[in-house]
C-alpha cells in the first residue's frame, strides 16, 4: 500500500479537473488515507476516498472544524486588516464545533425545512421561467451565465433580503474570497473583497434594523436583538456562508447534472418519459458528479491512526465526496449514470452535525431547474465536445467554468 506524500496522485492536470474518477478509484484502492502535494488554504491536505473513512471523519471527535482549535495554529496578526477582515467573515457554521455550531444552526434551520421549501417553489419556478424566456432569439447560450447562476443567485438574494440589482456584485466578492481566499497567504485581493463585503452588509443591516422585512437578514437581526445570541462578527458570518454555500454548490448541481445528461443520451430519454422519475434523477446527479469534490476541512487535534496511517496533529483532513460516492463496497456499479438507482445513500450533502442546512433548497431549485429546462428546451444539445469544457482548479468545488449549449 502507498501512503507517503508523493507526485503519484495529481488531482489537478485539466483531465483530472475534468474526470477525476480514474484517479479516486486508484486511490481508494492504494492509497485511501493519502497526503496531497498541493496546498490547500496554505496546508497540505489529507484525502479520505473510502466510503466509510468519509462518513467516520464527519463523527469523528478527534477532528475539529475551527481553526482556532487546531493545535500550533499561528495566531491573526492584529495589525493586519484584510486578514482580520477575512476571519470576520469565517465564524460561521462550517468553521466551528458545538456548542457554537449548535446555536448557530438552530438560529437559521427553520428557515429550510422542505415545507418552506415547498412555499418556495412557485417563486423559483417563476425565476427558471424568466430566464428561460431571457433565451428567447439565441441559437447559442452559456448555459452557466444564462441559467445556472442565476437562478440559485437570486433565490438566495431573496431569501436573504438582498436587492436586485446588488447581486452581481456579491456574486463578484463571494467568488474572489473563496476562490483566493483558498490561495492562503496569496489572497490580498480576497481580503479586500471581504472587507468590501463586511462594508455593504452593515449598511444593509442598518437598513433592515430600521426598517425590518419579511426576509431572513431581518428575522436574524431580531434573534440578535433580543438575545445577544449572534455577535456581529457571526451574523456576517452567516450571511457569507448562506450566500457562498447557497449558489456556489447549486451551480454546479445544475451545470454538472445537465451535461451528465447531455452525456448519456439514453437517461436523457428515460426521464423525458417518465418526468415522474425528477427526484431520484436529482439523487444521481448528486452522486455521480456531485457539486463538492470534497467536504470543507478539518483538523486533526491529537495524532489519529486510520488504515494504519497517522494524521499527525494539526494536519487538515478532508473527505473527498466524489471518491466515496463511486465507492464499490457501496454502490453497485459505481460508474454507471443510473437515475432510477435505489437505494442512493451518496453523501453529496455531507454527514453528521454539519449535514448540508440547504439540502432542501438544493433539491427544489434541482427538481424545478432540471424539469423546466427538459420541458422549455427540448433541442438542447452541448455546442463543444465534453473535452473541451474548461473546469475549475479546485478539488473543492467539482466546477466548470462554462457550458456552451445549442437550444
Ligand atoms: C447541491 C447543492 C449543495 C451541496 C452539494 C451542498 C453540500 C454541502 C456539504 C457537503 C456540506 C458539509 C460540508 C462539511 O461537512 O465539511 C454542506 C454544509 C452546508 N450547506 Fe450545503 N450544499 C448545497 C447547497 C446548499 C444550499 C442551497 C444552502 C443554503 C443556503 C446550503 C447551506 C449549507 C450550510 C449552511 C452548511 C453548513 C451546515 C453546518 O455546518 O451545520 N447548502 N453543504
Amino acid at each position: 500500500m502507498l501512503f507517503a506524500t508523493d507526485q503519484t496522485f495529481d488531482l489537478y492536470t485539466p483531465e483530472a479537473l475534468r474526470n477525476p474518477h480514474p484517479i479516486l478509484a486508484q486511490m481508494r484502492k492504494d492509497a485511501p488515507v493519502y497526503k496531497l502535494a498541493r496546498k490547500e488554504m496554505n496546508h497540505f491536505p489529507w484525502l479520505l476516498t473510502r466510503y466509510d473513512d468519509c462518513i467516520n471523519l464527519t463523527k469523528d471527535e478527534r477532528f475539529t472544524k475551527s481553526y482556532l482549535r487546531r493545535p500550533s495554529s499561528v495566531p491573526v496578526n492584529p495589525n493586519d486588516m484584510q486578514r482580520q477582515a477575512a476571519a470576520t467573515i469565517n465564524r460561521h457554521m462550517l468553521t466551528v464545533d458545538p456548542p457554537d455550531h449548535t446555536r448557530l444552526r438552530s438560529l437559521v434551520h427553520k428557515a429550510f425545512t422542505p415545507r418552506m421549501m415547498r412555499e418556495l417553489g412557485g417563486r423559483i419556478q417563476e425565476i427558471a421561467d424568466n430566464l428561460i424566456d431571457n433565451m428567447q432569439g439565441k441559437a447559442q447560450i452559456d448555459l452557466m451565465a444564462d441559467f445556472t447562476i442565476p437562478l440559485p443567485i437570486t433565490v438566495i438574494a431573496e431569501m436573504l433580503g438582498i436587492p436586485a440589482s446588488d447581486q452581481a456584485k456579491f456574486r463578484e466578492w463571494t467568488q474572489v474570497i473563496v476562490v483566493e481566499g483558498s490561495r492562503g497567504a496569496a489572497g490580498e485581493r480576497a481580503g479586500v473583497a471581504a472587507l468590501e463585503f463586511i462594508m455593504y452588509f452593515h449598511q444593509l443591516f442598518e437598513e433592515r434594523r430600521a426598517n425590518p422585512r419579511e426576509d431572513l437578514i431581518s428575522g436574524l437581526l431580531q434573534v440578535e436583538e433580543a438575545g445577544d445570541k449572534l455577535s456581529s462578527e457571526e451574523m456576517i458570518s452567516m450571511v457569507f456562508l448562506l450566500l457562498v454555500a447557497g449558489h456556489e454548490t447549486t451551480v454546479n448541481l445544475l451545470a454538472n447534472g445537465t451535461l451528465d445528461l447531455l452525456t448519456h443520451p439514453d437517461q436523457l430519454q428515460k426521464l423525458r418519459d417518465n418526468p415522474a422519475l425528477i427526484d431520484s434523477a436529482v439523487e444521481e446527479i448528486l452522486r455521480f458528479n456531485g457539486p463538492l469534490g470534497s467536504t470543507t476541512m478539518r483538523w486533526a487535534l491529537e495524532d489519529v491512526k486510520i488504515r494504519g496511517q497517522v494524521i499527525p496533529a494539526g494536519d487538515m483532513v478532508l473527505a473527498s465526496l466524489l471518491g466515496a460516492d463511486r465507492d464499490p463496497d457501496v454502490f453497485e456499479n459505481p460508474d454507471v449514470f443510473d437515475i432510477t438507482r435505489d437505494p442512493n445513500p451518496h453523501i453529496a450533502f455531507g454527514n453528521g452535525i454539519h449535514y448540508c442546512l440547504g439540502a432542501p433548497l438544493a433539491r427544489i431549485e434541482g427538481t424545478i431547474a432540471f424539469s423546466t429546462i427538459l420541458k422549455r428546451l427540448p433541442n438542447l444539445s452541448l455546442a463543444v465536445q465534453p473535452e473541451e469544457l474548461v473546469w475549475n482548479e479546485s478539488i473543492l468545488l467539482h466546477s466548470m467554468k462554462a457550458l456552451p449549449v445549442n437550444i
